[in-house]
């Protein structure tokens, strides 16, 4: 099967490399900065020079991009891959973009003649690289059923959450989550160090209560070695809050907390920490600087 992946960023990158080694899938790779796609060609990718040239004669085209604007400029812009995509050829894309967004992505690819899958992700940097990620998937069954084969090369649950656009909505919910709890955690713990415990018995005692959620296992480890390797970076956090005030806002839904929340990781993105995994907000709420 002739597959193409664009955007080998933290994710893509793992992504990718775990469609390369199974048998009976030529892979194709493009980014948008060469050099990432230099180990895939060791590893036996094909690379382009364009991402309308990685889509020619792809039956399926993965994206993994940051954002909805980088999303529209490679999709759709001036040098666009949709238009060069074969008729009937589906795209699958597991960027975390809003769903209002992805409903026009689906609009505008089906209008195409292409069809189209939300497939965002939830898991990190090992699970994208082990292929334990979890896919949350919007669009039609049919669809779903062409491409799951694919799916279980990078993960080991598939969740068919509905229509096109319902993959991004129950990301939206995910990370809405993810976010806030992570806030919770780091306030708590600075509490604890100024009511007299140390920051290692916080770290090791508070992740094992049962009102913490499990992720922070991991995340107070990063905060203990006070190394923030970067698995999820703080300013793609920052987007999906503001993805997330986007929807509250269409929904007239209002999210009081996640707007906090949008708010705090903004000026920890501001103060130096974007790069940074988003559990380094920890950092920023200890020295606000
Ligand atoms: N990291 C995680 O733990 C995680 C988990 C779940 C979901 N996600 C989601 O997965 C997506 C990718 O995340 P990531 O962690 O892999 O991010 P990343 O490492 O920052 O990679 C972003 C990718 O998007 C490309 N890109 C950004 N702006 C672009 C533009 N204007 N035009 C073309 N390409 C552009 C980058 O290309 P360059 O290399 O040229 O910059 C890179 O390939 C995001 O939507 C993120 O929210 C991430």
């Amino acid at each position: 099967m002739n597959v193409t992946f664009i955007g080998l960023g933290i994710m893509g990158s793992r992504m990718a490399r775990n469609l390369l080694a199974h048998d009976g899938i030529a892979l194709t790779v493009f980014n948008r900065s060469p050099e990432a796609m230099e180990p895939l060609a060791e590893a036996g990718a094909r690379t382009a020079e364009s991402a309308r040239e990685a889509v020619a004669g792809a039956e399926v085209v993965f994206t993994m991009l940051s954002a909805p604007d980088a999303v529209d400029g490679v999709a759709f812009g001036d040098d666009g891959f949709v238009e060069a995509m074969d008729d009937g050829a589906l795209w699958v894309n597991c960027s975390t973009v809003n769903p209002s967004y992805t409903r026009t992505c689906n609009e505008r690819a089906r209008a195409g003649g292409i069809r189209f899958l939300d497939a965002p992700v939830a898991g990190t940097k090992m699970p994208a690289e082990t292929g334990e990620l979890t896919f949350l998937l919007g669009g039609e069954s049919d669809d779903v059923d062409q491409v799951r084969p694919l799916l279980d090369h990078m993960g080991q649950k598939i969740l068919h959450v509905g229509p096109a656009g319902q993959g991004s909505a129950f990301k939206m919910l995910v990370n809405a989550m993810l976010a806030q709890s992570m806030l919770v955690y780091a306030e708590t713990s600075l509490l604890g160090e100024k009511l007299g415990f140390s920051r290692d018995f916080l770290m090791e005692t508070l992740p094992n209560l049962p009102v913490t959620a499990p992720f922070l296992k991991g995340k107070a480890e990063l905060i203990k070695e006070g190394d923030y390797d970067t698995q999820f970076p703080l300013e793609l956090m920052l987007k999906d809050l503001h993805l997330l005030d986007v929807t509250a806002y269409e929904q007239q839904q209002p999210l009081f907390l996640a707007g906090l929340a949008k708010s705090l990781y903004g000026q920890a993105s501001s103060a130096g920490h974007g790069r940074e995994d988003f559990a380094a907000v920890f950092d920023y709420l200890d020295k606000p600087e």
